[in-house]
């Protein structure tokens, strides 16, 4: 018999925790569920997303499933943010669509309505974003913004990402095709080998 080893993969084989300044990103768990449910059933947070405001901690456990499945299989990762030395969520950021020959990976994250404008989405994805330089060895980080959410455009252009154009009725949400506006990071280093 053929033992197949495989490369070791940063950023699946071991749940990568990281730290900012004021904040820690973690694994989320069931546990979470209630606070993901506060979060996420607020009309604001599903307002310029595909997702609808969760209508009951089950959808948040079902949603939680979901992440851990994505996890499981490596297709996805997503973290909850806390405090330092506290355990509520409240906010959460994931990396998504990693292409590994080509160098690109995609962010999506949302914060606690009641957290707003107090400069955590901009932590957190700086944070994810250098993360994903650092150790995925990505070129590019991208993001996908529906147009008229001037909070997330306003969050990228601050951390670094430039408007690249627009992805004409890309996403459908209530009953319309809506225009998407594609955002990206770049890095500039020259490290080119396969
Ligand atoms: C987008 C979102 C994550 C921003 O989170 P946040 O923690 O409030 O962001 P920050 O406090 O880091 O603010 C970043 C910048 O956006 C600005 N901003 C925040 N909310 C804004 C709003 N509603 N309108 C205009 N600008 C806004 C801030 O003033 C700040 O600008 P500054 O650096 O010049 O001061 C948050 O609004 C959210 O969760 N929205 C719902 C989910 C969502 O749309 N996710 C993104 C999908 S692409």
């Amino acid at each position: 018999m053929q033992l197949l080893q495989r490369d070791p993969d940063p950023l699946f084989d071991t749940f990568p925790g990281l730290e900012t300044e004021r904040l820690s990103l973690r694994r989320l768990s069931v546990a979470d569920a209630p606070a993901l449910f506060d979060m996420l059933s607020h009309p604001d947070i599903a307002r310029f997303t595909a997702r609808k405001p969760l209508k009951s901690v089950a959808d948040a456990i079902a949603l939680l499933r979901g992440v851990g499945l994505q996890f499981a299989t490596r297709r996805s990762i997503r973290w909850g943010v806390v405090r330092q030395g506290e355990n509520e969520i409240l906010a959460t950021v994931g990396l998504h669509d990693w292409d590994r020959y080509h160098r690109h990976i995609a962010i999506g994250f949302d914060v606690h309505r009641s957290e707003w404008g107090q400069g955590i989405g901009s932590e957190v994805v700086k944070a994810v974003c250098a993360y994903a330089f650092d150790h995925l060895s990505v070129h590019r980080v991208e993001a996908h913004v529906m147009k008229g959410n001037q909070a997330s455009r306003k969050l990228l252009e601050g951390v670094g990402f430039e408007h690249e154009g627009v992805l004409q009725k890309r996403m459908y949400k209530d009953g319309l095709q809506h225009d998407v506006l594609s955002y990206s990071m770049v890095s500039h280093r020259k490290d080119l080998t396969h």
